[in-house]
C-alpha cells in the first residue's frame, strides 16, 4: 500500500503537537511505520527556515515573503521527508501543511486563498493529506497558551524564541480560525474537524477512531486493486 500522509491543522496553542505524539503512538502500536515531522522545519534546511520566519527580531518580514518561506520549507520536507516516506508505505504525520499557509497568511495576512492555492499547485504538485484534523479551539485560550509555552522557552535561557506570531493580535487569529473553517467547509472528505477545547483524552479517542476508521477504508481499496 502506498503510505497514508495526515496533517494536523488549528491555532497555535490548540494541543495539535500533544495529539500528533499520541496518535502516533496508538498507530506504532497498531503496526504501522510512523514518520512524525512539522512546518515549517522537519529537514535541516527547514529548521533554518523556521528560525527565520518565528523569530520576533524578523518583525518586518512582508506577507509575500512569509509566505514564500513557508513554501521553501514545505519544499524541502517533501522531497527529504514525505515523498521517500509515502513511498515505502509509511504513515506521516506532519504538524502543518497548506492549510496552515492558507489560514494563517492567506487569512490572517489578508493575501487571500488563491497566492497559497496557486503556489501549492507549483509547489507540492498535487501532494494534499489523506486526512486532516482540524483542531478546533477557543482563539483566546489557544492564543494565550502559545504565549505562555513560547516565553516560558524564551526566558528559560534557551535560545529558542519562537514569539514573532503570537504577538498578532486578537483580530489576527479570529481571520486565521474563519479560514480554516472555510477550508473544512470547502473540504469535508479531507478535513476531520474535532472539537478541542474538551479533555486531551476524549480529543484523543475521537482522532484515534477516525484515523482508524479511515485507514480501513484505505486499506480496502489498495487490496481490491491487487
Ligand atoms: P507551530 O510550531 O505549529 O506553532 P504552534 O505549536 O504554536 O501551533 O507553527 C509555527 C507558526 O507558524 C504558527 O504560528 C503558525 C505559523 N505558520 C504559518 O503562518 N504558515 C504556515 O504555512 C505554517 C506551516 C505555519
Amino acid at each position: 500500500m502506498r503510505g497514508v500522509f495526515i496533517t494536523f491543522e488549528g491555532l497555535d496553542g490548540c494541543g495539535k503537537s500533544t495529539q500528533t505524539e499520541r496518535l502516533a503512538s496508538v498507530l506504532l502500536a497498531d503496526g504501522y511505520e510512523v514518520v512524525v515531522t512539522r512546518e515549517p522545519g522537519g529537514t535541516i534546511i527547514g529548521e533554518q527556515i523556521r528560525g527565520l520566519l518565528l523569530n520576533s527580531r524578523t518583525q518586518g518580514m512582508s506577507p509575500l515573503t512569509e509566505l514564500a518561506l513557508m513554501f521553501g520549507s514545505r519544499a524541502q520536507l517533501i522531497q527529504e521527508v514525505i515523498r521517500p516516506a509515502l513511498g515505502s508505505g509509511k504513515v506521516i504525520l506532519c504538524d502543518r501543511y497548506t492549510d496552515s499557509s492558507e489560514a494563517y497568511q492567506g487569512g490572517g495576512r489578508q493575501l487571500g486563498s488563491k497566492p497559497v492555492l496557486d503556489l501549492h499547485h507549483i509547489v507540492c504538485s498535487g501532494l494534499n493529506p489523506d486526512i486532516t484534523i482540524l483542531m478546533d479551539s477557543e482563539v483566546r485560550a489557544s492564543v494565550a497558551r502559545a504565549r505562555k509555552r513560547n516565553q516560558q522557552a524564551t526566558n528559560g535561557g534557551g535560545a529558542l524564541d519562537e514569539n514573532r506570531f503570537e504577538r498578532e493580535n486578537a483580530a489576527f487569529f479570529e481571520r486565521v480560525h474563519q479560514a480554516y473553517l472555510a477550508i473544512a467547509r470547502r473540504e469535508p472528505s479531507r478535513v476531520f474537524m474535532v472539537d478541542a477545547r474538551r479533555e486531551a483524552d476524549v480529543v484523543h479517542s475521537e482522532i484515534v477512531e477516525h484515523v482508524r476508521r479511515k485507514l480501513a477504508v484505505f486499506e480496502a481499496r489498495s487490496e481490491s486493486r491487487k
